[in-house]
Formats: C-alpha cells, sequence, structure tokens
C-alpha cells in the first residue's frame, strides 16, 4: 500500500511532528508498506513525472525529511495563508492512505482533515470536527462540564473583550495561562498575583490570540489513552523538576510510571471520563486525555490529544506497550481503522 506521512508543518510542535513521522513512516516500512514522509509546510517542490516512484523502500530514502530544519523563508510565506506546502495534496490524492504525524496548527485542529475529506482519501485518527472540538481547549471544557466531567474553572481571554477582568477573577490565583489551542506545553505559565498574571499573559500571547486563564490544581499528573474502544493503561508523569513543561516532556528529565500507581476505584473513574470526553469530543481511532489528579483523589480533565506522540519516548505507545502491543503494530492498527472507516 502507498502510504504518506505527513509531518512537520509550521506549527511550534514541528520538531516533536518531525520526530513522530520519522519513527512512523521507518516503521510501517518495516510492515511492508510504500512510504513517503512528506513535510506538510516544505511541500514537494520538484514533482517527478510520475510521483508515485516517490512512495518507496529504500530506507536510506525515504525516511529522511527533506529539511529538518524549517526553511524560513518557506515558513514565513506560509504563515501568510496557506500551511500547504506544493503538491500536498496531489500527493495524498495518490496515496492508499495518510498517516498523520502532525502535532498541533493545521495538522490538528481540523483543517488537513478537512482537506483529505474533500480529497476522498483515507487518514488515520479523529475527523475534522472531532480535531476542531478537541484543539479548541475552551470549546473542549464547555463540553467536558456539559457531559459531567471534571475540568478546572476557567476563563477564555481574548483582547478585545471587556469582561476579562470579571471572569478572571472567577478563576481567583493561583492560575494557569495557557494558549487555548497550544500543545506540548509551549506558552504555559503559573501566576500568584496580578503582576504574575499580567506577565504570563504576555507571554502565551506570542503563541495565540485565544488564552485560557485556568484555576491552578495541585496534584499528580496522569495521562490515558484510548485506542479504538480499548482504554489503555494510564501513565503517572513525575517531572524531577519543576512542571511538566516542553523540556521535561521531551528530555528524559521526568520519571514515567505505567500503569499509574493508582487505586482502582481512580483508574474506573479515569476510564470513565476518557471514554465520556471521547464520545462528546466526536473523536476516531485515537486520543490521549491528560487530567490531574489532587489530594482529595478528585480527577481533573486538562485537556484531550487528537495527535497525541509517537516519538520513541512518548506517552501513547508506551501504554500501547504495557497491553502487549508493540509500535509496530499499533501503526499498523491505527492504519487499518483509518482505512476501514
Ligand atoms: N489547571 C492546571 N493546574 C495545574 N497545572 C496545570 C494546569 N493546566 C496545565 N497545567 C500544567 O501544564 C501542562 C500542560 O497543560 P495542558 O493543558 O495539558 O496543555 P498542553 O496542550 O500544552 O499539553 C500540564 O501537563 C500541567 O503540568
Ligand atoms: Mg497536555
Amino acid at each position: 500500500m502507498n502510504i504518506t506521512v505527513l509531518a512537520g508543518g509550521v506549527s511550534p510542535e514541528r520538531e516533536v511532528s518531525l520526530s513522530s513521522g520519522s519513527l512512523i513512516a521507518n516503521t510501517l516500512a518495516e510492515n511492508g508498506h510504500r512510504v513517503l514522509l512528506l513535510d506538510l509546510a516544505l511541500g514537494y517542490p520538484d514533482l517527478p513525472s510520475d510521483p508515485t516512484t516517490l512512495f518507496g523502500c529504500a530506507k536510506d530514502r525515504r525516511y529522511s525529511i527533506r529539511a529538518t530544519e524549517p526553511n524560513p523563508d518557506l515558513l514565513r510565506a506560509r504563515k501568510d495563508g496557506a500551511v500547504m506546502g506544493p503538491h500536498v495534496a496531489e500527493i495524498c490524492a495518490l496515496s492508499d492512505a495518510v498517516f498523520l504525524a502532525l502535532h498541533g496548527g493545521a495538522g490538528e485542529n481540523g483543517q488537513v482533515q478537512a482537506m483529505l475529506d474533500c480529497i476522498g482519501v483515507p487518514y488515520t485518527g479523529s475527523g475534522y470536527d472531532g480535531s476542531l472540538l478537541a484543539m479548541d481547549k475552551d470549546l473542549t471544557k464547555r463540553l467536558l462540564r456539559d457531559a459531567g466531567v471534571p475540568t478546572p474553572e476557567w476563563a477564555l481571554c481574548e483582547s478585545d473583550e471587556s469582561d476579562v477582568d470579571e471572569r478572571i477573577a472567577k478563576v481567583g490565583f493561583p492560575c494557569v495561562v495557557k494558549p487555548a489551542d497550544g500543545g506540548s506545553s509551549i506558552g504555559v505559565s503559573f501566576a500568584g498575583t496580578r503582576e504574575e498574571l499580567v506577565a504570563a499573559i504576555e507571554r502565551a500571547k506570542k503563541y495565540s490570540r485565544r488564552l485560557l486563564v485556568e484555576r491552578k490544581i495541585v496534584g499528580r499528573e496522569l495521562t490515558v489513552g484510548i485506542l479504538g474502544v480499548r482504554v489503555l493503561p494510564p501513565v503517572e508523569m513525575i517531572p524531577k523538576e519543576g512542571f511538566y513543561d516542553y523540556r521535561n516532556k521531551y528530555a528524559g528529565t521526568t520519571e514515567e510510571l505505567c500503569p499509574a500507581p493508582i487505586s482502582e476505584e481512580v483508574n474506573k473513574r479515569l476510564s470513565e471520563y476518557a471514554s465520556r470526553a471521547f464520545r462528546i469530543l466526536r473523536l476516531r481511532g485515537y486520543a490521549r486525555f491528560d487530567f490531574l489528579l489532587d489530594k482529595e483523589e478528585r480527577l481533573w480533565c486538562l485537556e484531550a490529544n487528537t495527535l497525541p506522540g509517537m516519538t520513541p519516548t512518548s506517552l501513547f505507545p508506551r501504554e500501547a506497550a504495557a497491553l502487549g502491543i508493540s509500535y509496530r503494530a499499533l501503526c499498523e492498527t491505527l492504519l487499518q481503522m483509518a482505512l476501514n472507516g
């Protein structure tokens, strides 16, 4: 089968995506597929006369991303409007399926999914609607709250609104400021005072015009994945220092326990909340949900990840492995789910 693995793009999580994408591409080739690893932002400017020759099995060629460093000129051009490089849609249209290894931005907010729907090509993971809902932390939390899945008190903060102060007051201190459509903890910071809040908002604003100010929960970090109809064993993440920020996510400075050492009762509640969130957010295939567990053993759902990391150290593959599902089997399962709709 000819499979395009889409990775890269212009989101701040570009590097993480390139890491997920190259591992997925290698693995799909090991599974016997003809694979092309394609950077969403860079595309393939010099398309050969027979583009199907791009799909191949020679490991030394097709897995190397065309440019691991984002080309600033190309990326700047993309930021003006287009998020897709040359010939991406044409190459996807020639594929039997597209494996999405994108994180954040257009790859996770439904835009790429909608493009693939329009050209009729199957792809892994959630559709455009679920992707849109889950990428928007404000919409996600509204739906969670309505469905009885606890989520910390929050206020959406958009620069042109007049009652922001009033709504932030309801959240109180300490609080967390984060981009409403971010990921990998990029732009997330804490505030204990009004001055810190102003600084935190300034920091987060660099990444998005829509911010969330959320009540800070002191507790343990848990995450739980869903694969098809199965809830995977949760992971507890214990950063050696500080909170679970970008560095602690990717520098190997966090202890990860899988399955998480939590009581059966908490585990049951976690599974129930994750399954409910999966359903109400209209998700498909797989997803990973981040929670905090406070001292009173209350669970708080922070967010849903529709394209969870698939890097060599990522949490989702680790959860699958705890059930005896290898990385190879995981990639194949996700692909087959895409093909079987
Ligand atoms: N309400 C909160 N209370 C305490 N810590 C939080 C809260 N919200 C976020 N965090 C911290 O920031 C991290 C990233 O937040 P999250 O909402 O999961 O966004 P991202 O999409 O960036 O992963 C969390 O894993 C946690 O460490
Ligand atoms: Mg998270």
